[in-house]
């Protein structure tokens, strides 16, 4: 495998572990806050960046590349509250959609065609995250500061988390 490409990939095994453990750190912020629903959202999107980290980690292997698996930073725990969360949220995706567009661009460079084809499955995966983030956010600036709103939104977030953990 190109020595480029494979440090890439494996920068990317990083970047979605770390998004794994934030979003764990966010939902048991959230559990420990009695926002159970944004608690389970989380849970569901961690478990999701796992599949990710997992899903890179096999392909490096497959293609005969060498796998580091990574030291993590440790996330950050402690938030004023459910839009710090969600704002969190939407900065860590935009992030990982970059490094993947980075990712896109050098295996074009290098034409490793097969590289490109498979990081199309994450090119989808980060519009669908990135337009969830910017939704649940907007919804959250509209209610503001609200804690009635705040109790209702958590109701809402968990049935998207029902309806994401069946898919
Ligand atoms: Fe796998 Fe949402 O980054």
């Amino acid at each position: 495998m190109n020595t480029i490409i494979e440090k890439l990939l494996n920068d990317q095994v990083k970047f979605e572990a770390q998004a794994s453990m934030q979003y764990l750190a966010m939902a048991s912020w959230a559990d420990a806050n009695g926002f159970n629903g944004v608690a389970d959202f989380f849970y569901n999107q961690s478990e999701e960046e796992r599949v990710h980290m997992l899903k890179l980690v096999k392909f490096i292997n497959e293609r005969s590349g060498n796998v580091a698996i990574p030291a993590l930073e440790k996330p950050k725990e402690s938030y004023s509250g459910i839009i710090e969360l969600f704002e969190k949220f939407l900065q860590s995706e935009i992030f990982v959609t970059e490094q993947i567009n980075h990712v896109i661009f050098e295996s074009l460079q290098n034409k490793e065609y097969s590289i490109h084809n498979f990081m199309q499955w994450y090119v989808s995966e980060q519009l669908e995250e990135e337009a969830l983030a910017r939704t649940l956010l907007d919804k959250l600036n509209i209610i503001g500061n609200d804690k009635s709103g705040h109790y209702l939104f958590d109701r809402d977030v968990n049935a998207i988390a029902a309806a994401n953990s069946k898919e």
